[in-house]
């Protein structure tokens, strides 16, 4: 349990507290009700696929952290590794023998990736493979997608999918227009024209940013295709996808290689991490060998890299497999179940991500996830389910994140729960 501090030990009491001296009284506007209604609910402690709450209530938690965790809440393969390397010390500012692991953990696993420096999220991720994109090109222009998402950096924040979405802003106050005067935003799943004015294509190749979309045949095929032509950088932001997908992420799913990967989430087991990578040519172009400066104190950091590491060690191909057969599964039962109550449905799975649009048709773009948002089912399920006791994200732009420990038997309680909730607002209607 909490601090009861100054009020009862409410998720409404915590709530309250949290508005007077954090904004919104959420440190990430998607951890956020707006777009549900009610209040959120204050975590004390997770266990596998669990979450409990200030009240003490446990929900099946699908949320998993936006993706961070893979291997559930609290596993002791990463609670010990983090543990030990706390021990020893928690940050140096100088290398350290995690940080080389990781780096080459990840360079065996992605096809095409021969170097990553590693950062602290996917943000900056992003941010600093844009501008080792742009300092290796000598240009400025970065073609994104709608709906995809890249992390809050100004120049990657426009038409973002996820959190931007959920709250219903066009782009970002704050962010100049000089800022985004060369950022080029393309509908999802149409190669756009890219020219000699373009330093790189930026994409999510199964976009998980505005619910789970995936990529039309021939897209990312397209992407590598106009890139070459131009002699634009392809760059795969693999921040969700990443050892998620499969071990090999995106890149070995979908057999095109790009320039450069921006990684995050579940290569720091939780803990603060991203990484940027690419070919070496293409890194070189990094301070201190090269010109375009890239910093950070606590960039590979020895707890985080021990956090990664335990994951990716723990979790393996066999696993990557089990785990997809189950979120399959779990996403036709789902169909099903809210597709009983005559609700609208769909439930798009790529590997172990499940989507759920409340839509007649499947979804291929940004403009047909808004479509599926408007109708508002997703707010009323989303609080049906949390009546429930199954935690999913308070937004309607967000995957579903099952993994290792949400075992079938656990994904049957969220199905049951679903039929149910979703007979309950069919009634409500
Ligand atoms: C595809 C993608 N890229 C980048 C980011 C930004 O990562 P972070 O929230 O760690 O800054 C996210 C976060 O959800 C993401 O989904």
């Amino acid at each position: 349990m909490g601090d009861p501090g100054d009020g009862p030990d409410t998720n409404a009491a915590w709530f309250a507290r949290a508005r007077r001296v954090i904004p919104g009284g959420v440190d990430s506007p998607v951890r956020s009700f707006a777009s549900v209604g009610g209040t959120p609910y204050t975590v004390v402690r997770g266990e596998g696929p669990y979450v409990w709450d200030v009240e003490g209530r446990r929900y099946v938690d699908l949320v998993q952290s936006y993706g961070a965790v893979l291997l559930g809440h609290a596993h002791p393969v990463v609670t010990a590794a983090v543990a030990s390397a706390a021990a020893r010390g928690t940050t140096f500012g100088a290398p350290t023998e995690g940080e080389v692991r990781l780096a080459e953990t990840i360079c065996g696993r992605v096809p095409g990736c021969e170097q990553v420096r590693l950062v602290s999220s996917g943000t900056e991720a992003a941010m600093s493979a844009v501008r080792v994109a742009r300092g290796y090109t000598g240009r400025d222009r970065v073609v994104k997608f709608a709906g995809c998402y890249h992390g809050h950096a100004d120049a990657l924040l426009a038409g973002g999918g996820s959190g931007v979405a959920t709250l219903g802003l066009p782009d970002s106050a704050g962010v100049p227009r000089s800022a985004v005067a060369d950022t080029v935003v393309a509908p999802y799943n149409v190669v756009p024209p890219v020219d000699e004015t373009v330093a790189c294509v930026i994409v999510e190749v199964v976009a998980a940013n505005m619910g789970v979309v995936a990529p039309a045949p021939g897209f990312i095929e397209g992407l590598r295709r106009s890139c070459d032509e131009a002699g634009a950088l392809l760059v795969f932001d693999e921040v969700i996808t990443g050892f998620r997908l499969g071990p090999g992420g995106a890149t070995a799913w979908c057999g095109v290689t790009p320039d450069l990967w921006c990684f995050g989430k579940v290569i720091g087991g939780g803990l603060p991490v991203g990484a940027f990578g690419g070919r070496r040519d293409v890194l070189e172009v990094l301070a201190p060998g090269g010109p375009v400066y890239q910093a950070g104190t606590l960039s590979g950091n020895p707890l985080a890299t021990a956090a990664g590491l335990a994951v990716l060690g723990a979790f393996g191909p066999a696993d990557h497999e089990e785990l997809n057969g189950r979120a399959a599964r779990f996403a036709g039962g789902l169909a099903e179940a809210i597709g009983s109550a005559r609700l609208p449905v769909q439930t798009p799975v790529m590997g172990p991500l499940v989507g759920l649009f409340f839509s007649e048709e499947p979804v291929t773009d940004y403009e047909g996830a808004r479509r599926s948002a408007a109708n508002g089912l997703y707010a009323r399920f989303f609080g049906a389910m949390l009546e429930r006791g199954v935690a999913l994200a308070p937004g309607p732009y967000e995957a579903m994140f099952p993994g290792l420990t949400h075992s079938d038997a656990v994904l049957d309680t969220v199905v049951e729960a679903a039929g149910a909730a979703a007979e309950a607002i069919t009634v409500r209607a």
